[in-house]
């Protein structure tokens, strides 16, 4: 992927920075990840997503890691599958930040579609997609484990980037 996922605003240009997810990035994404999530990734998920298959970026600030994105590249379409942005950093335009570089990402690409699940119960999200300009497709009945053998429903979303 040779685009720059750049959408930053002026006075933060310089502070922040993009790069793709590498192995050593990690032990820094575990650490957010386990405190983001109900039911977070294993570090072998994202292990196994670094490959020309997956776009996963890091995006920092004065070199802290605030979230990170990682989507599958598909025929003319691209799907989300993980973006999260560190708890002490969530509210702060962060998401929409990397949503909107995901969004450049997938037209670079020739994405048609940008394409993601989310928890039913995971209002918050459901509220940014919404405000970042994902529309509500359809529901995935019991997609989601959801702890003592229950499932939970995705809801899928779209954009066109
Ligand atoms: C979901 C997540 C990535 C969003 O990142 P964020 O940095 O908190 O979101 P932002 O601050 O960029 O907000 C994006 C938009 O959503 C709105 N928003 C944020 N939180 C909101 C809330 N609780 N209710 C309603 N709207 C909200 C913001 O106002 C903003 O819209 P605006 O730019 O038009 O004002 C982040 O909260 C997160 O990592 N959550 C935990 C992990 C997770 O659930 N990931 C998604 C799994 S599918």
């Amino acid at each position: 992927m040779s685009a720059n996922p750049d959408p930053t605003p002026g006075a933060e240009r310089d502070r922040v920075s993009w790069a793709p997810m590498t192995p050593d990035d990690l032990d820094e994404v575990m650490a957010i990840e386990q405190t983001a999530h109900s039911h977070p990734w294993t570090r072998g998920n994202f292990q196994d997503s670094l490959n020309p298959l997956f776009v996963a970026q890091c995006l920092r600030l004065d070199g802290e890691l605030l979230g990170f994105f990682l989507a599958m590249h598909g025929v003319q379409e691209m799907h989300l599958l993980n973006i999260t942005v560190a708890p002490a950093r969530q509210g702060q335009g962060w998401g929409r930040m990397m949503l909107e570089a995901l969004s450049l990402l997938s037209r670079h690409a020739g994405a048609q579609w940008l394409w993601l699940e989310v928890r039913q119960s995971n209002w918050r999200a459901l509220q940014v997609y919404k405000r970042c300009g994902f529309q509500q497709i359809s529901i995935r009945k019991d997609y989601y484990p959801a702890g003592r053998l229950q499932r939970e429903h995705a809801v899928v979303m779209s954009l066109k980037p």
